[in-house]
C-alpha cells in the first residue's frame, strides 16, 4: 500500500509557496532591465504572448504532472516512461547545481548590502566598492584567489535558513515560511514602490522609459525585433520557475481535489503583476538618481548585478539621511524574494532523493544543504562573479529551455496530452480547451526550439561576454556535463517497485 505523502495544510499555503518560488531576484532587476532594453512598454506585448503560449500551458503541465503522479520529477517521469527517468533527474539536478549554489551566494551579497546600507559604508564610488572591495574580483574565472569571508558568512546563513525550513514537514516548514514571507514581501514591495515613484524625477523617467512604447523594436521583420521575442520567451520561463521540476514537486503535495487550472493561472498572473509593479520602483529610483547626477537615464541603468549592487547604492547615496531606510528596504525585499526561491530549488532535489532512496526528509535535507554549502564556496571566492555569470548563461539559455521541450514531448506525445487534459478537467473548475493540447504538442516546444537555435547561433557568432573559450567550455560545458552525469548515475539505482507502480489517478 502507498505510504502517506506529505500534504500542504491549505490551498493558500500551496499557492503562496509556488508564488514564492516564482517571485525572485529575477522579477526585481531582470524584468525592469529587459523592458527598458527591449522597447519599454512595447516589450509587454511579446512578454504577454510568451506568457500565453509557453508560460501558462507549461505551468498547467507541471502542476498536472505533479498532482497526477504525486511524485517528484524523476519518479513522475519514470512512471510515464521508464526510459525517461534520467531526464526527470536532470531538472532538479540543474536546479540544485546550476542555480541553487550561486543563488545562495547572491542572497549572501544581499545580506551584506542590507547591513551596509545603514551607514553607506560602500562610499561614493559604488562600482569600485562592489567589484574592488566587496567581491575583490580576480583576473578571470580560473583565478579563484581567496574566499571573501563576508560573502561566505551570508552564504552560510542562507543555507542555515533554507535547511531550517526544508527540514520540517512541508506543512510546517515551507508552508509556514511562505505564509510569513509572501505577505511580508508584498507589503514591503508596496512601500518601496509607493516611496520610489514620488522621488523627484521618478515619474518622468517611468513615463518616458517604462510606460512608453517603441513598437519598432518588436517588429518580427527585423533582427533586433526577433531577438526581443526570444528574450521575452526566455524571461517568462525563468520568471515562472519552469523547467526545474519545482512546480512538479510542489504540486505533488496537493490533495486530490484541487483546481489545477485556477492555481496555475493565479501563479502566472500574480508573478507577472509583481514584476510589472516593481518595475515602477526600479525605473523610478534610477530616474531619480539620473536626475540628481544630471546624466541620461540610459547611462544610469545597468544590466545584471550592476543594477542592484552598483546603481542602487548610488541612488541611495543621493537620498536625504532620513530616507536611507529605503535603501535597506530594497535589499530586504531581495533577501525575502530570494530565500523563498532558494527553498524551492532545494526542495525539488531533496524530494527527488527522498522518493528514490526512501530516506527521511530530515536526512535528505541535511545532506543536501551540507553539500550545497560546500558547493557554494566556489561562488564566495574572488572569481565567484565570473563563474556565476557563465553558469547562469548556460543554464538559462539551454538547460532550462531544453527541459521545457522534453516535458512537452513526455506529456504531449508519450503520455498523450488528451490523457492529461482529462485528468486536469476532472478536478478543475475552469476546463482546459483542446487548444492546450495544441500548445503542448506543437506551439510551446516549437517556440522553445527556435529560442535554443537562436541562442546557439549567438554562441558561435561571439564568445559570451568575451570570456576565454576555454573558460566557457570548462564552466558552461562542465555544468551541463556534471548535471547529466549525476542524473545518469542517480537513475541507475533501483526503485522500490511498489513505489514505482503506485497509481494515484483513476486508471
Ligand atoms: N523565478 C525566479 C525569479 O524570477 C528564479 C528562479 C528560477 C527561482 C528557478 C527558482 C527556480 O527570480
Ligand atoms: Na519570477
Amino acid at each position: 500500500m502507498a505510504e502517506k505523502r506529505s500534504l500542504w495544510g491549505s490551498k493558500v499555503g500551496f499557492l503562496l509557496a509556488a508564488i514564492g518560488s516564482a517571485v525572485g531576484l529575477g522579477n526585481i532587476w531582470r524584468f525592469g532591465y529587459m523592458a527598458y532594453e527591449n522597447g519599454g512598454g512595447a516589450f509587454l506585448i511579446p512578454y504577454a504572448v510568451a506568457l500565453l503560449m509557453a508560460g501558462i500551458p507549461l505551468m498547467i503541465l507541471e502542476y498536472a504532472l505533479g498532482h497526477r503522479e504525486k511524485a517528484s520529477p524523476p519518479l513522475a517521469f519514470a512512471r510515464v516512461n521508464r526510459l525517461w527517468e534520467p531526464l526527470g533527474w536532470w531538472m532538479p539536478t540543474v536546479a540544485f547545481f546550476g542555480i541553487n549554489l550561486f543563488y545562495a551566494a547572491v542572497i549572501g551579497w544581499c545580506m551584506n548590502y542590507f547591513l551596509l546600507s545603514f551607514n553607506l559604508s560602500w562610499g561614493a564610488d559604488t562600482g569600485a566598492f562592489f567589484f574592488g572591495e566587496f567581491l575583490q574580483i580576480s583576473d578571470g574565472p580560473f583565478d579563484l584567489g581567496s574566499i571573501r569571508w563576508p560573502i561566505l558568512g551570508g552564504t552560510v546563513l542562507t543555507w542555515a535558513i533554507v535547511w531550517g525550513i526544508c527540514y520540517r514537514e512541508v506543512s510546517h516548514g515551507i508552508e509556514k515560511a511562505s505564509m510569513i514571507f509572501m505577505p511580508l514581501l508584498f507589503v514591503l514591495t508596496l512601500v518601496l514602490v509607493g516611496w520610489s515613484v514620488q522621488l523627484p524625477g521618478a515619474w518622468t523617467a517611468i513615463k518616458e522609459n517604462y510606460l512608453s512604447c517603441d513598437f519598432s523594436k518588436i517588429s518580427l521583420f527585423t533582427d533586433v525585433g526577433r531577438k526581443v521575442w526570444v528574450a521575452a520567451f526566455g524571461q517568462i520561463f525563468f520568471t515562472l520557475s519552469l523547467g526545474f521540476g519545482i512546480m512538479i514537486t510542489y504540486a505533488s503535495y496537493l490533495p486530490k481535489k484541487t483546481d489545477i487550472v485556477g492555481n496555475a493561472l493565479t501563479t502566472c498572473v500574480l508573478n507577472c503583476l509583481y514584476s510589472f509593479i516593481t518595475g515602477f520602483a526600479v525605473f523610478g529610483t534610477i530616474g531619480y538618481m539620473a536626475q540628481a547626477q544630471g546624466i541620461a537615464f540610459g547611462e544610469a541603468i545597468k544590466a545584471g548585478p550592476g543594477l542592484a549592487f552598483v546603481v542602487y547604492p548610488e541612488a541611495i547615496n543621493q537620498l536625504p539621511a532620513g530616507n536611507r531606510i529605503f535603501g535597506a528596504l530594497f535589499f530586504l525585499v531581495l533577501i525575502v524574494a530570494g530565500l523563498s526561491s532558494a527553498i524551492s530549488l532545494t526542495e525539488a532535489f531533496s524530494c527527488s532523493i527522498c522518493d528514490k532512496f526512501k530516506i527521511s526528509r530530515k536526512k535528505s535535507t541535511s545532506i543536501i544543504c551540507g553539500l550545497g554549502l560546500a558547493g557554494s564556496i566556489v561562488f564566495t571566492t574572488q572569481a565567484g562573479l565570473f563563474i556565476l555569470d557563465i553558469i547562469d548563461h548556460f543554464i538559462n539559455n539551454y538547460a532550462l529551455i531544453i527541459g521545457g521541450v522534453l516535458e512537452c514531448i513526455l506529456v504531449g506525445w508519450i503520455l498523450k496530452s488528451g490523457v492529461m487534459r482529462n485528468h486536469v478537467n476532472s478536478v478543475s473548475a475552469v476546463k482546459l480547451p483542446v487548444l492546450w493540447d495544441v500548445a503542448i504538442r506543437f506551439i510551446t516546444p516549437g517556440m522553445l526550439l527556435i529560442i535554443v537555435a537562436g541562442a546557439l547561433r549567438n554562441e558561435f557568432m561571439a564568445a559570451y561576454e568575451n570570456y576565454p573559450v576555454i573558460a566557457l567550455l570548462f564552466f558552461g560545458g562542465g555544468i551541463l556535463f556534471i548535471t547529466r552525469l549525476v542524473s545518469f548515475i542517480l537513475s541507475h539505482f533501483p526503485w522500490d517497485p511498489v513505489r514505482l507502480d503506485e497509481i494515484h489517478h483513476k486508471p
